[in-house]
């Protein structure tokens, strides 16, 4: 026994924390239960596309990461860089670097595009300048003084992106970025979230624009009836014509 007592001292020390973690969380609206046991792990600089047909449970688990009210979280842990989310609220979140782009942007009327991006930096810890959001997103610039919702809604998804950037950002969590987009525009958006890619950010994507998705993103997990029925790399879902028929219906 004194034997397996020294290997247990000496054993090197659990492997490290996951960067983001969800583990076995549940949330409801009302009573209607919705996010029904979500579990996975994410490295740092990873892109994960979170698929799944309508209905499946997708922007209710982004909110429930965000810890938004609604959906409430009732059970479950959510851990991002060693902090406990499930602990905290959506103010709390976003100061722990927790940014949400919602599919209809909330792009604040009567604001022009600078405006909106000086109040996202109001509140320590700033993420990116303004003058480096410019450079990087040539539209907005020349847009600067523009009421920001009179732009068109590819612009806006721009300005709705670049404000999440301005901010302490450790995981975006982006929700249909693509929806309602003319294809070039989507194009731009997409080597948009590349560069993010690039510069390390990590990312849950969701997307009904699956295939597109998941030539940007590392991994995949699938959704359904609030609960993830699939995971894997983005590779062999592109690959699987089967389970894309079965969950994504592409
Ligand atoms: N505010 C809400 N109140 C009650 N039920 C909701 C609410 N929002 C979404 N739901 C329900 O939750 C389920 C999942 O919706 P949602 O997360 O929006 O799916 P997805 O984003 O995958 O299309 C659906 O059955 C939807 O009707
Ligand atoms: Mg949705």
């Amino acid at each position: 026994m004194a034997a397996v007592d020294t290997l247990a001292r000496t054993a090197p020390a659990p492997s490290a924390e996951p960067f983001f973690a969800c583990r076995d969380v549940h949330a409801y609206y009302g009573e209607s239960y919705i996010v029904q046991g979500i579990s996975f792990e994410m490295k740092e600089g990873e892109v994960v596309a979170l698929l799944g047909r309508n209905g499946a449970g997708k922007t209710s688990t982004l909110r429930t990461i965000a810890r938004t009210d609604s959906p409430q979280m009732r059970k479950g842990e959510i851990w991002l860089g060693g902090h406990p989310l499930h602990k905290t609220n959506s103010v709390g979140a976003a100061k722990l670097g927790l940014q949400l782009v919602p599919e209809d942007r909330r792009i604040i009327p009567g604001l022009t595009v600078e405006e909106n991006l000086k109040l996202a930096q109001i509140a320590e810890p700033k993420g990116w300048e303004i003058e480096r959001v410019y450079e990087r997103f040539p539209r907005l610039a020349e847009r600067r003084r523009q009421e920001a919702v009179t732009m068109s809604g590819g612009e806006q998804q721009m300005l709705a992106v670049a404000r999440a950037l301005c901010r302490e950002l450790k995981l975006l969590l982006l929700d249909e970025p693509y929806e309602g987009l003319a294809p070039v525009i989507v194009q731009e958006i997409e080597r948009i979230v590349a560069e993010i890619k690039e510069a390390g950010i990590t990312t849950i994507m969701v997307e009904q624009n699956a295939i597109a998705a998941l030539h940007l993103a590392d991994r995949a997990i699938i959704m359904d009836m609030g609960e993830i029925v699939y995971t894997g790399t983005a590779k062999d879902v592109l690959a699987d014509k089967a389970l894309r028929e079965e969950y994504l219906a592409v």
